[in-house]
């Protein structure tokens, strides 16, 4: 089972469809996506809850589809920077089936506590 993702970057936009179960963080090595996000997506904690650089943008229908963020994900949600009411950890989000469709968008800035803004 694959899943259609829309990945916006400025007035860029890539459609692609991934295996099921990735992560959002994991688009980053996907053949088909990984020069898309090269340059703007980090994830520099690979996962670990350490970082905001994986803030991501999601589409209000496809938001609304989740499990709350924990008190963790949200610690690190503060952090982030252009946070909106969609926002969520990308490493915290697994592309399931019933996200077919979703439409994420890359900030077009990071905030690393490690390496100062970016
Ligand atoms: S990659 Fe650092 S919190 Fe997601």
């Amino acid at each position: 089972m694959s899943v259609n993702i829309k990945l916006i970057k400025g007035d860029e936009t890539l459609d692609i469809s991934v295996a099921e179960g990735i992560s959002i963080m994991e688009l980053k090595h996907e053949k088909q996506c990984e020069k898309f996000l090269d340059d703007c997506y980090e994830c520099s904690c690979e996962g670990s809850l350490a970082c905001s650089t994986c803030h991501v943008i999601l589409d209000e229908k496809s938001y609304a589809k989740l499990e709350n963020a924990s008190d963790d994900e949200n610690d690190m949600l503060d952090l982030a920077w252009g946070l909106t009411k969609t926002s969520r950890l990308g490493c915290q989000i697994k592309l399931i089936k019933e996200l077919d469709g979703i439409e994420i968008k890359i900030p077009s800035k990071t905030r690393n506590d490690a390496s100062g803004s970016k």
